[in-house]
């Protein structure tokens, strides 16, 4: 190895924080995006986010799904689509079948959007909507229930390298958010277009999750990974003091222990919570006295749920985890 290829992230460099960052390749070298998302995910990035744009929907033409099948094999990471076309519901079948783990596309198309996003989720993706600067949220209200990802554009759709615009940012990330409070877990707020180190902090104390980032990693001569490591402390800065009375957010992937009851009632706690769709991991504990290994109905179990759906599922279960307790008592 020469000296100056440098290792891959040491364990400890993980990311520990909130805020998430999705590599956009657009303005990666286009004669190589092998290599392109190879480094992104060599550098740190969370995901790649891939630009795809028809010509109609914005004036400009980048690639299709045969370019984002062949980066499926280059890559763990997962594949974020947003497509910017004017009939995702004609091509969307290609694109589920090229690997993308989600999909997003945008609310001003002019054809039905209901049947794309059931589409999307039936195939066990995440289905996003996105919105031009001039679009107000409120049009995303009837797809409410079906959303997984609010893509908030910050820049005129089409090209990377444009300025953040901070008013639609201010106006829009904290109702995207709203948008998404009914769900226990795992509904995303992306924001797109002109974050980098200027900006990250203030999209990060709008409460986005998923920051794209395209022109502002592609620099030549720049460390790629020290600007995401940037990019995402920066937004957790925000985060932690705009919305988070100047508590360090948890880590979007720490899990809590919600309860801790006998099996048969954990299971019947898991159960009613991951119909709800949230994750939920259990497992034997301890026993409740020293005579309790020849007593199984005294082993409990824990039950662990990511800790960024904990309020969520206390508002929705706390009820019945009280009952399942009080049972056992
Ligand atoms: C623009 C694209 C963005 C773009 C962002 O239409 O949707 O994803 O790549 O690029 P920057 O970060 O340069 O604004
Ligand atoms: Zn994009």
């Amino acid at each position: 190895m020469s000296p100056t290829r440098r290792r891959r992230r040491p364990a400890e460099d993980v990311p520990r924080g909130r805020a998430r960052v999705a590599v956009s390749i657009l303005d990666a070298d286009l004669g190589n995006l092998a290599h392109a998302v190879r480094r992104a995910e060599r550098e740190g990035a969370d995901r790649i986010h891939l630009d795809v744009m028809d010509a109609h929907f914005v004036p400009n033409l980048t690639f299709g799904p045969k370019t984002v099948k062949a980066l499926r094999r280059r890559t763990r990471l997962p594949l974020d689509a947003h497509l910017m076309v004017d009939e995702p519901g004609r091509f969307l079948d290609q694109y589920l079948d090229a690997g993308c783990d989600s999909i997003t596309f945008h609310v001003e198309v002019r054809e039905p959007i209901e049947p794309t996003l059931r589409r999307i989720r039936e195939a066990g993706r995440a289905a996003g909507l996105s919105l031009r600067p001039k679009t107000p949220i409120a049009a995303l209200e009837p797809y409410r229930a079906l959303l997984d990802i609010v893509m908030v554009m910050t820049v005129e759709p089409g090209f990377g390298g444009q300025a953040f615009m901070a008013d639609v940012a201010r106006e829009k990330l904290p109702a995207a958010r709203r948008l998404l409070d009914h769900k226990l877990y795992g509904g995303e707020v992306h924001v797109d277009g002109g974050v980098n180190r200027e900006t990250a902090e203030i999209a990060g104390g709008l409460g986005a999750d998923m920051l794209v980032v395209g022109s502002a990693l592609w620099i030549e001569g720049h460390d790629m990974g020290r600007e995401i490591r940037l990019i995402r402390a920066l937004a957790d800065e925000g985060f932690q003091y705009q919305l988070n009375g100047g508590v360090p957010p948890t880590p979007r992937d720490a899990m809590v222990t919600f309860a801790s009851l006998p099996r048969a009632e954990a299971k019947r706690l898991e159960t009613a919570i991951e119909a709800a769709g949230v994750p939920v991991l259990l497992f034997r504990a301890h026993d409740d006295g020293a005579d309790a290994v020849a007593s199984t109905a005294r082993t409990r179990w824990d039950l662990l749920l990511p800790a960024s759906a904990e309020a969520a599922v206390t508002a929705r279960f706390g009820d019945l985890r009280a009952t399942l307790e009080r049972e056992r008592a």
